[in-house]
């Protein structure tokens, strides 16, 4: 069986596609799941595409990833900016974990600018819209296989 990367999205993403679509794109979430699981699949890994809008469920599949898959690619949206407690759960696995986003934080807001799990993690990517799942997947590739 292939070694599995999760992809994990946190709040607001489940309404990708009607959701500011000049800042984040016209995909939908079940858009960018079936782009991440042709990568997977090209790559040679299983995809588990997972989203909820609560941090306790981002916090448990963290865990979760680490007894069981080989990487975790994570958009975190806001929670990014606020969460101590996902970057404890980060801090609390080996697995390699790759921040991501689909927009250019550094380039908005200036709360935007700080990621709160980005000392707990390989490296980030953002800025590339739906590509920025992709490269997170590459990444992930590269540094396991
Ligand atoms: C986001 C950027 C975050 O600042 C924002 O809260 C999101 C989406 C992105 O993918 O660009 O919800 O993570």
């Amino acid at each position: 069986m292939a070694s599995t990367f999760f992809v994990l999205n946190g709040p607001n993403l489940n309404a990708l596609g009607k959701r500011e679509p000049g800042i984040y794109g016209g995909q939908t979430l079940a858009d960018i799941e079936a782009l991440c699981r042709a990568e997977g699949e090209r790559l040679g890994f299983a995809v588990d595409f997972r989203q909820s809008n609560h941090e306790g469920d981002l916090v448990d599949w963290i865990h979760e990833a680490g007894d069981t898959a080989a990487g975790i690619a994570i958009n975190a949206g806001a929670y990014t900016h606020t969460s101590v407690a996902l970057h404890d759960a980060i801090r609390a696995i080996r697995i390699p974990v790759v921040e991501l986003h689909l927009s250019n934080v550094h380039a908005r807001e200036e709360f935007r600018h700080r990621s709160m799990i980005a000392p707990a993690v390989k490296g980030v990517i953002c800025g590339f819209g739906a590509t920025s799942y992709i490269l997170a997947l590459n990444a992930l590739s590269s540094i396991t296989t």
